[in-house]
């Protein structure tokens, strides 16, 4: 803390008003702004100048916040995001923002609001390419950056346009309903709550990637002034301390051993970040050091040691998953096998024309939400509540009960904003920790991680998939067999449930009549690796589909004809028993080639690939259920239990039950989501929300209007009467009485009209994955790509996305969460990647690990939503969201082939890699 001598006066004008403060030096000013000015809307990601979030304008210029020390200020201006709109009105690159979809989690807003403004002001009407060049500091994870730019082109023309007549514009129906929340910086995440007496934690991680704790002394850090508590294995032994939605194997502070560098030893709370930092360097662990794992052949290797001496209980929530089988006991560091067999495989394999065996790796890449993993568990007489940013709130609350013994209605899990999820905050995470620093607090504590410490929390797991392929002479599939690894790390965390998809999924959309599948989960000492978008699935598909074009160019056959001739058609069965398909593959096949030329002539060193994919999609376990209350003021509110990640289910679902009752999806108000009042919901995953939640609230709207008819009958003495719902009123003929006057009628002035919806998939244990699919999610891709022969640089030219909406509730964010998917696809086939060195992760944090930015976008891109009604949701909408990431790689990887003939197994597809196998016979030399 520096003394009073240090601190320094500021005298600076912001958001147009002039104020003084004293600072420290070393306080930046991100942390200024937001703890001393209370301004929240400025967010903090990278904490390292890359990603933009912090972004505020200090004289008018965009500056990094979090690292810009606060004194900078002084005698200058600042702008933060409050500062753009006047009262009610919105500036116009708000009004631009939110009419073109230009946000989704919200978390990178304020910093791109602010950078927009500053290129505005200096330019009024920015081309496209300056645009881009104003953005290369900025970072979305969400919304692939096409809506951001051309948000920042209507801004443009709004603010040189009449904006008084613009902005009074109706809002349009697409026009997400969190949207002015988010454009304000007026949104609450977890980071922005604060509860009286909080402490803030900090978690002590291993510095190596295995070895024995001999010894814990923490005598040092506790005597540090501010500091509350330091927790270590000793606290934990009055509960169960593992947790882990299938294989319980990982305990909130590493117990006996560490099994990956980054594994939690002990964790501080303090009365501040700075202190619960320092006091973690007094916390002195004596290690016993083992040979690490690092490779999914060094973990099966018969000799290696355990990861895991004893195997743990699996979950029991899911049905489908069977305990450990006798193929998993086979190997020392497998925690899970899945395995399926349709036919005589050896047969199939027998009979087929030519056999093709290939191996395919898929790299562990890291998730990066801009919000990292934060949580703040309040402890209090054994209950506790959570604020958290997690997909998974009923599940966290029942394994939060289960692991501290307590009830699990002492358990309330509120969900914030979540700035943004892709499978990083899905099941438990940090919950329990900070539960257990807060029961032995005794008081709030805060538990936020740096980037650094996301990257070391979770990840995309890293997959080997060896596909041996029989075929026929004239091009017909006739057998597949597949063996899936899957990197799990050191803890299990999903990784069971993306094996188990992964083998499910691994033969394609195809029809192969002989089929083998095994896929295992191996334990590693490296990062926990979970879920991510897809689910296993972009891993299996860069395999399935780049050796389709291989055995389509070893036949002489054109690869899109090959899949034609073996794709599934509409009401086959992908597997028995389960949902037949529900789409028509071969159409989009079709269409996306015609998208991207196939067929046309090509320039030198250009070439074009294709990929097709599917996968279960909606969550085959999923429970939903929604309710609506309409109260005695015609008040109407929805509670339901599926988590604003960013994908736009607020929206959906209002619009849902909006469309039920006759009502603007804005006057519907949202319940903020508490587990101590919204109804159960499964998770957030698996592309569910606006199709399984979407009929849980259509139901719950269908059950409360018919009581609002059967009401308004009474009341009126129409008892046969026909009403129909529009704008809070039920009319018939020129008979009209409101919602509320129809409520009181039946509940009274302070009663309330309750619907209540629910969905549950069809679950049956004959099935291989224990439940039919609510429906197929479908993706189709077709790259366009240059290669530079000198740099091994790969250019996409053009990509052609097709997603199956079935019935698109708003396709504005349906194009939205399409691009965004795509364009982290273009991140793992080019150059996403965790790297290690003797199991140190070289690149934790955005300075030496890429996310994609705006520069990475291809020149053209297209996004084709298709809406046939096929959807079991409302209307008959189906999943999306999942499926512009599944056929990127694959399709890139196809085009590379087509351009230069080079053909590479392993992603990332690095220019490196490209040029040494252009180059190859100049190494043979
Ligand atoms: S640039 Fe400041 S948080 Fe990323
Ligand atoms: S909306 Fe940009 S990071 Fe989520």
């Amino acid at each position: 803390m520096a003394d009073r001598s240090s601190l320094r006066r500021l005298r600076f004008e912001l958001n147009g008003q002039w104020r003084e403060a004293t600072v420290e030096p070393q306080v930046l000013l991100a942390d200024f702004i937001r703890n001393h000015l209370g301004l929240k809307g400025t967010r903090k990601s990278c904490e390292v100048q890359i990603c933009g979030a912090c972004t505020v304008l200090v004289n008018g210029r965009p500056v990094s916040s979090c690292m810009t020390p606060a004194f900078e200020i002084d005698n200058k201006s600042v702008m933060t995001i409050e500062g753009l709109a006047q009262g009610d009105n919105l500036h116009p690159i708000q009004q631009a923002f939110w009419q073109e979809g230009g946000l989704e989690c919200g978390y990178c807003t304020s910093g791109m609001i602010l950078t927009a403004y500053a290129l505005l002001g200096e330019n009024p009407d920015p081309s496209e390419e300056e645009i881009k060049h104003c953005l290369s500091g900025n970072i979305c994870r969400c919304t692939g950056y096409v809506p951001i730019i051309a948000a920042i082109k209507r801004a443009a023309y709004l603010m040189r346009s009449d904006a008084t007549a613009i902005l009074s514009l109706p809002k349009s129906d697409e026009q997400r309903v969190d949207g002015p929340a988010k454009i304000r910086g007026e949104a609450i995440y977890t980071a922005d709550l604060v509860r009286p007496g909080m402490l803030y934690g900090k978690i002590l991680r291993s510095p190596l990637p295995h070895a024995i704790i001999k010894n814990i002394d923490a005598t040092a850090a506790e005597k540090l002034p501010g500091v509350v508590t330091v927790l270590t294995r000793d606290d934990l032994r009055d509960i169960n301390p593992y947790f882990g939605p299938l294989v319980k194997d990982q305990a909130i502070l590493a117990l006996d051993r560490v099994r990956y560098e980054g594994d939690p030893v002990a964790a501080v709370a303090a009365v501040s970040e700075e202190i619960a930092a320092e006091a973690l360097g007094l916390i002195h662990v004596a290690y016993e050091e083992l040979k690490p794992l690092l490779s999914i052949d060094e973990a099966l290797a018969d000799d290696a040691p355990k990861i895991h001496e004893v195997t743990r209980e699996h979950g029991e929530k899911f049905p489908g998953y069977p305990s450990v089988d006798e193929e998993t006991k086979k190997y020392r560091n497998v925690s899970f096998h899945f395995g399926w067999n349709k036919g005589d495989i050896a047969q199939g394999l027998a009979e087929s024309h030519r056999v093709f065996d290939n191996c395919f790796y898929f790299s562990k890449v890291a998730h990066y939400s801009l919000e990292p993993h934060m949580v703040l568990a309040e402890w209090r007489d054994e209950t506790v509540t959570l604020w958290s940013s997690t997909q998974h709130p009923f599940l966290v609350q029942q394994e939060i009960a289960e692991m501290f013994g307590i009830a699990k209605e002492n358990v309330r899990i509120i969900v914030p904003y979540v700035g943004g999820a892709y499978g990083n905050k899905n099941h438990t995470k940090l919950e329990p920790l900070a539960t257990a620093l807060s029961r032995k607090a005794r008081r709030p504590v805060y538990l936020s991680l740096s980037t650094e410490d996301t990257f070391r929390t979770v990840s995309k797991p890293a997959m080997r998939v060896r596909i041996k392929t029989g075929v026929s002479q004239d091009g017909v599939l006739i057998a597949r067999e597949s063996v899936v690894h899957v990197d799990g790390g050191a803890y299990s965390d999903a990784g069971p449930r993306v094996t188990q998809k992964a083998g499910y999924r691994v033969h394609g959309p195809y029809r192969i009549p002989n089929i083998k599948s095994d896929a295992y989960t191996v334990y590693t000492n490296t990062v926990p690796a979970g879920a991510f978008r897809g689910m296993g699935t972009p891993q299996v598909v860069w395999a399935y589909e780049s050796q389709m074009d291989m055995i389509a160019d070893e036949l002489g056959l054109d690869p899109v004809e090959f899949r034609l001739k073996n794709l599934l058609e509409r009401g086959d069965d992908f597997s028995p028993g389960d949902t037949p398909l529900d789409c028509d593959l071969k159409e989009g096949l079709r269409r996306v080639a015609r998208e991207i030329g196939w067929g046309e002539p090509l320039e030198p060193d250009c070439g074009i690939g294709v990929s097709c994919a599917l996968k279960d999609g909606g969550g085959n376990y999923k429970i939903s259920e929604a309710r609506i209350e309409i109260d005695g003021q015609g008040k109407v509110t929805l509670f339901e239990g599926t988590v604003e990640i960013g994908q736009g289910s607020n929206t959906a679902l209002r619009k849902i039950a909006a469309q039920e009752l006759g009502l603007a999806a804005e006057k519907i108000e949202l319940a903020p989501l508490d587990t101590s009042h919204t109804p159960f919901d499964f998770g957030t995953y698996a592309s569910s929300g606006t199709t399984v939640m979407g009929l849980a609230v259509q139901r719950a709207a269908q059950a409360v209007k018919t009581q609002l008819i059967d009401g308004a009958r009474s009341l009126t003495g129409r008892h046969d009467a026909s009403f129909e719902l529009h704008n809070g009123l039920l009319r018939v003929g020129e008979i009209a009485v409101s919602f509320q006057e129809v409520v009181r009628h039946v509940k009274g002035a302070i009663g309330t009209m309750i619907g209540e919806g629910r969905y549950e998939s069809i679950r049956d244990k004959n099935l291989l994955l224990g439940a039919k699919a609510p429906f197929w999610e479908v993706s189709w891709g077709a790259a366009k790509v240059k290669v530079d022969r000198v740099t091994g640089e790969i250019k996409i030219l053009k990509f052609v996305t097709i997603a199956d909406a079935g019935k698109a509730i708003n396709p504005q964010q349906c194009h939205s969460q399409e691009i965004g998917a795509m364009v982290q696809g273009i991140g793992q086939a080019f150059f996403e990647q965790t790297l290690y060195e003797n199991g140190i992760m070289l690149n934790p944090g955005l300075i030496n690990y890429r996310v994609p930015g705006v520069y990475d976008l291809p020149d053209e891109l297209v996004t084709i939503l298709f809406e046939n009604g096929n959807g079991p949701g409302p209307y008959g909408v189906k999943g999306i969201g999942e499926s512009g990431l599944l056929t990127v790689p694959s399709a890139i990887g196809n085009a590379l082939f087509s351009a230069a003939g080079v053909r590479l197994s392993e992603l990332p597809l690095t220019p490196e890699k490209v040029w040494r196998s252009l180059h190859q016979g100049y190494f043979n030399q």
